[in-house]
């Protein structure tokens, strides 16, 4: 008892210390319950001529709503008040067309959207008596056209291209807005920026841009895999559009070229030492594997043979009858 009653006693000393407090409280509690903007999601870069929603998300709390009110760079252009017959009605803004069957005191729904309907919408929503508290909300949005087609590749020849050849290939994306993003890439891997060249974006139509990207290159024998040569353009706008389009041509007289870098290049195995080889691993078979042991469906694989090490004991320790024949194979050889 004694305790409650001094903690009792304390407050009731801090609360009359310090109405102002109390009252601050009171506000700051009542006011967290009050109409409140939790988010204005507006689409960032939705399509021309799509049809979109932008969502007011607002929080009423205990109050009641006296309107809410839309607007495109400061202009209105729809307004939602639950006391009015009917309740919405719209304004006319360029290039904003209201679909107001679908709108109503949390969303609106905007039909055929333009590259002009591009810009800051903001959501106003207030409570009534006896708050009269107002709050918004914004968002950017900007309008994007899609390029007319997938990236043209124009000036590749589909024949076929010799080794050291030229390869000379423009990439286009036609009418979008903004002008689409385009990259080069050889057999998958990114292009050297030295065979890239970047042609201004061309501004055609109705604002609209056509993108060219210029691929030249002289064909080395390396770049033909499997006797062809892959180049691919991709074209993106922001993280809304992705297109991309190939080209796949064979190498042409390949055949001497082939053999030649064959025998140029480093040997994976000396044709000497293939029969050395071969008897080695039918021996780790047989040793390892013993005719009268059950035979499973064993793999026979060269064993690692290093032709500097004198002693294979190292890598090979399952069996001393097979070490001792291979030691002999080894100075048999040497
Ligand atoms: C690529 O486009 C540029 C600029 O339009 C032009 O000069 C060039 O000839 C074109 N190259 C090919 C291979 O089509
Ligand atoms: C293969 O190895 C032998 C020695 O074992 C050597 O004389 C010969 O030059 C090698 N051949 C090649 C193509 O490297």
């Amino acid at each position: 008892m004694k305790p409650r009653s001094t903690i009792s006693t304390t407050n009731m000393v801090h609360v009359a210390l310090s109405p102002s407090i109390v009252i601050f409280c009171l506000l700051v509690i009542d006011s967290s319950f009050a109409l409140q903007m939790r988010s204005v999601d507006i689409p960032r870069f939705p399509t021309s001529s799509s049809t979109i929603r932008l969502v007011c998300n607002y929080d009423l709390g205990p109050d009641r709503l006296y309107s809410v009110k839309w607007y495109k760079d400061g202009s209105e252009f729809y307004r939602y008040v639950p006391k009015d017959t009917p309740p919405s009605q719209y304004f006319n803004v360029p290039s904003v067309l209201v679909d107001q069957d679908q709108s109503n005191d949390r969303e609106v729904v905007l039909r055929e959207i333009s590259l002009l309907s591009s810009g800051i919408y903001t959501c106003e929503a207030s409570s009534e008596a006896p708050r009269f508290k107002t709050i918004s909300g914004q968002g950017h949005m900007k309008v994007i056209d899609l390029p007319d087609s997938k990236p043209i590749l124009s000036g590749g020849s589909p024949k076929g291209y010799r080794v050291s050849e030229w390869m000379d290939v423009n990439c286009t994306s036609p009418n979008s807005r903004p002008p689409a993003q385009l990259k080069w890439y050889i057999n998958n891997e990114m292009v050297d920026p030295r065979y890239i060249i970047q042609l201004p974006p061309f501004k055609s139509h109705a604002g609209l841009y056509t993108s060219t990207l210029r691929l030249r290159f002289q064909l080395k024998r390396h770049h033909f895999i499997q006797g062809h040569v892959t180049v691919k353009c991709t074209s993106t706008i922001y993280t809304e559009y992705f297109e991309s389009s190939h080209l796949h041509v064979p190498g042409l007289g390949l055949g001497e070229k082939a053999l030649e870098s064959r025998t140029n290049g480093s040997p994976r195995l000396n044709s000497s030492q293939f029969p050395f080889l071969l008897i080695s691993c039918l021996l780790f078979c047989l040793l390892t594997f013993p005719p009268q042991e059950e035979f499973g469906p064993a793999t026979c694989s060269t064993p690692p043979v290093s032709r500097g090490s004198p002693h294979p004991t190292r890598t090979i320790s399952t069996s001393s009858t097979f070490l001792t024949s291979w030691n002999t194979i080894g100075t048999s050889r040497s």
